[in-house]
């Protein structure tokens, strides 16, 4: 049979792979299977590219997967779950780094002037589209690894410059269009992407990282897209415009989770700095773990909110433990899952499954809001910017008009930290400071280990 028949209908049945491996990917109790089905997908693809009778050099091909696979493995190995943000801003990054080298060698391998207009420019955007995604992730990679400060930064001008630069990316595309061929243009547009991305990240700060993250991975799909047209590889446009697809949309549900609009975002950076909002009335009542126990042991019904905090301490086994005493005890659990509740998307989800906690007992921010005030206790774990009620009650906060879990309406609320310091957002917690909250200060784990104890005794 013919070759290129051969791998094109091998790439369909990787495709198939990689659909049914997201589909599985968006449900915790699959996504294991999911990553698994995909790997084959990939597996696939990578084997019937490499026995296309194109391949300029096996020998570069298997140093880069030596290389790649040895630094995979390592980090694999070596990161810590609560790390995780800064691996996938890595991985975006150096995906878009790859289309950018594919539309660079796109224009290098043939003799590109012969190459049709056409795919002079998505070549063009691939460069363009790669490099923004590879500079703009580093400088993610750094704010969120606290390389680099995570707050927004912006300077005198940078709007101009921003402008300058989209400007001048448009004028390129059209000379890239009509000119006669020359390198020299792309090499420009490498330029202004790597400037571009670090411009258009450097304004996002705080508590909008996650949704940048999420478009950066979007633009690393589009990007491979653009490479894969311009080597004509079907598998390659494939799978660049599900990651595309995916980011995207992973990008809005963020973006409504956290009650702005994509633009409003993007542009935060440049927006009138907003007052923190009032002063926050009254004061911290603090209470020990052995005390939060007779509360606990009379309560009929209990909502567990995890936030980050749960991730540092690792603080889920020992939540699964009180849980099934709180439970034998007579007490109904539930959790209460915010979309952005930890430093990834289903970071709270992942850890909870890890300790056996059973899917059904999660809810997410809308189904469980509404029972809030019927709760005895909620025990907030780790967890702050996503309970703070500054988000509706206190309008010049930079949180204000965020979707937040209400654990303030129960009738206890403890709050498991370490001490009374603001959240990833940088922002005061008013709910510290409410009548019905204790503070429950010291490491979650240990915390929850006491009660624990207290339990057995
Ligand atoms: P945060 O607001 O970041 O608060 C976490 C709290 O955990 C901190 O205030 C910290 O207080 C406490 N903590 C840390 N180590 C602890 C330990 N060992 N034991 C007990 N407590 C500990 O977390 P959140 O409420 O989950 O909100 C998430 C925030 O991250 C949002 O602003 C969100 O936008 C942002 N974000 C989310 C994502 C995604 S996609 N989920 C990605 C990046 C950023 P102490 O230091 O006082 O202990």
């Amino acid at each position: 049979m013919d070759t290129v028949l051969i791998v094109n209908f091998s790439y369909v049945i990787a495709a198939i792979f990689f659909i049914v491996g997201l589909k599985l990917l968006s449900h915790p109790a699959t996504a294991k299977r999911g990553n698994l089905v995909s790997a084959v997908g990939m597996f696939i693809a990578v084997v019937v590219t490499l026995i296309r009778q194109d391949i300029l050099s096996y020998e570069w091909i298997a140093a880069g997967i030596v290389l790649g696979g040895a630094i995979g493995a390592w980090l694999a190995k070596r990161v810590e779950m609560t790390e995780m943000p800064e691996l996938v801003s890595l991985f975006n990054g150096f995906g878009g780094l790859a289309s950018l080298l594919l539309g660079l060698s796109s224009l290098t391998i043939s003799d590109a002037s012969d190459l049709h207009v056409a795919l002079l420019v998505i070549a063009y955007f691939s460069i363009l589209i790669g490099g923004i995604t590879f500079s703009g992730s580093i400088v993610a990679w750094g704010k969120l690894g606290g390389t680099m400060p995570s707050r927004a930064l912006i300077f005198p001008g940078m709007r101009w410059l921003y402008a300058l630069i989209i400007l001048g990316a448009l004028a390129l595309v059209v000379v890239v269009a009509t000119q006669p061929f020359d390198m020299k243009w792309f090499y420009i547009a490498i330029g202004l992407a790597l400037v571009f991305g670090i411009l258009a990240t450097i304004p996002i700060g705080g508590a909008d990282m996650p949704v940048v993250i999420s478009l950066l991975n979007s633009y690393s799909g589009i990007a491979a897209t653009a490479a894969g047209i311009a080597i004509q590889n079907n598998i390659l446009i494939v799978a660049g415009l599900l990651v595309g697809a995916s980011g995207i949309i992973l990008t809005q549900i963020m973006c409504k989770a956290m009650n702005r609009s994509l633009m409003n975002i993007l542009l935060s950076g440049f927006s009138k700095p907003i007052e923190q909002g009032a002063k926050i009335e009254g004061e911290i009542k603090a209470l020990s773990a052995e005390d939060a126990f007779y509360v606990l042991e009379a309560a009929q019904s209990v909502v567990v909110i995890p936030g980050y905090g749960m991730a540092v301490a690792q603080a889920q086994h020992a939540v699964k433990e009180l849980q099934s005493l709180l439970e034998a005890n007579g007490a109904e659990v539930a959790y209460a899952i915010h979309p952005v509740a930890g430093r990834m998307p289903g970071h709270m989800n992942v850890l909870l499954a890890e300790a056996d906690v059973p899917y059904e007992q999660l809810y997410e921010m809308d189904a469980i809001n509404p029972r809030m005030d019927s709760f005895d206790v909620a025990i907030i774990i780790g967890a702050n910017d996503v309970v703070n009620p500054a988000a509706k009650e206190m309008k010049g906060s930079p949180i204000y008009g965020m979707p937040i879990i209400e654990a303030h309406r129960a009738r206890n609320v403890f709050v498991l930290k370490r001490s009374a310091s603001a959240g990833f957002a940088g922002v005061d917690n008013p709910l510290f400071f409410k009548d019905n909250t204790r503070m429950v200060f010291g490491d979650a784990k240990d915390t929850l280990n006491t009660v624990i104890r207290e339990f057995g005794d």
